[in-house]
């Protein structure tokens, strides 16, 4: 049995590229039989960023309710909220203790954003000890991550063999799960759809607000009666993957007979979004409307993570005598 742990980052309302290529995959990930699952939203690490309460609560509950409405299984798994188990603080504080300076300092992402930032604050620079403590205190052994997140994996792994080293086997090494075929969704503009390029599509948005970005797609300036490369459209390619096999065909059939103009295509586009995520957006407001609800189900998610967590802290405080 795999015990598979991995930290949702939470800035925001997920859209549809977060959606297709994180949470759908994760999800299925976690249903696969005998794998346990521990996903968590990583509220502490935003704190190196985010100052903001109110848009950090948000976040969170924006993030919880996504993965909610798209069915993930939280009796079968354990979700939580990082802040509920505010052990993990302790626990890196004392991995602090066992992390060369210079493997921080070198750290790529530390230096990325070190070189752009205002605010470099020592949360930053430890950002990777954190992410540490959140898995070697579950003992997981498989870390599902992006490309950018191997080094703070191979961070963890070193961590975790110094403590190995100098008290005994304590921590499981942790492996990361890069997933090579990870679905890069084109944004309005074409570009990655993303946050940060402001070109993403609002899968929970309004029916108009829906239609209004749709509308926003950019394509070429073939008039209405030309036929036109499915291919190269970036309405195609958006609705090829999230509409259906026989709708992806008629589509193409009629990019390619002409007299279907960008104008259709974004009306199918809308239709399918509006349509497919019709339960899961009814979903997604209930929660955003029933925050208690919600915040229980997270509070009942620690009460599960920490039933492991426990018996790992309660060894490693033995061990360094407290
Ligand atoms: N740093 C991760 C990211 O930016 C989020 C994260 C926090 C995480 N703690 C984690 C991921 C532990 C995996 C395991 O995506």
């Amino acid at each position: 049995m795999a015990r598979i742990l991995t930290g949702i980052q939470s800035s925001g309302r997920p859209h549809l590229g977060n959606l297709l290529g994180a949470i759908l995959p994760a999800i299925e990930l976690s249903n696969t039989p005998g794998n346990e699952s521990l996903f968590f939203i990583a509220d502490l690490h935003t704190l190196t960023s985010l100052k903001d309460g109110a848009i950090r609560k948000a976040n969170t509950h924006a993030a919880a309710a996504a993965w909610l409405a798209f069915g993930f299984d939280t009796d079968k798994n354990i979700f939580f909220k990082q802040s509920d188990l505010p052990q993990v603080c302790e626990l890196t504080w004392i991995l602090n203790c066992f992390t060369p300076y210079p493997m921080l300092a070198n750290a790529h992402s530390f230096k990325d954003k070190s070189n752009k930032l205002s605010d470099v604050n020592a949360g930053l620079f430890v950002y990777p000890v954190l992410m540490a403590a959140d898995i070697l205190m579950y003992n997981a052994d498989t870390v599902p991550v992006g490309k950018d997140q191997i080094q703070h994996l191979e961070i963890a792994r070193d961590i975790a063999s110094a403590f190995n080293k100098q008290y005994g086997e304590t921590f499981v090494l942790p492996k990361e799960k890069v997933d090579e075929h990870v679905m890069i969704v084109p944004g309005i503009d074409g570009q990655k759809m993303s946050k940060s390029y402001n070109n993403y599509i609002d899968i929970f948005a309004s029916e108009k607000e829906l239609l209004k970005v749709v509308k926003t797609i950019v394509t070429d300036s073939k008039g209405l009666d030309d036929p036109k490369d499915p291919d190269t459209c970036n309405i195609y390619k958006i609705y090829s993957l999230v509409a259906d096999k026989d709708q992806i065909a008629d589509i193409r059939a009629k990019y390619q007979a002409g007299g279907f103009g960008y104008g259709h295509a974004k009306q199918a586009l809308f239709e399918v979004l509006w349509t497919k995520y019709s339960k899961e957006r009814e979903l997604f407001n209930y929660y955003m409307n029933n925050t208690h609800e919600m915040d229980a189900k997270l509070k009942a998610g620690a009460d599960k993570a920490w039933a492991i967590g426990s018996k790992v802290f309660a060894d490693v405080k033995e061990k360094v005598g407290y």
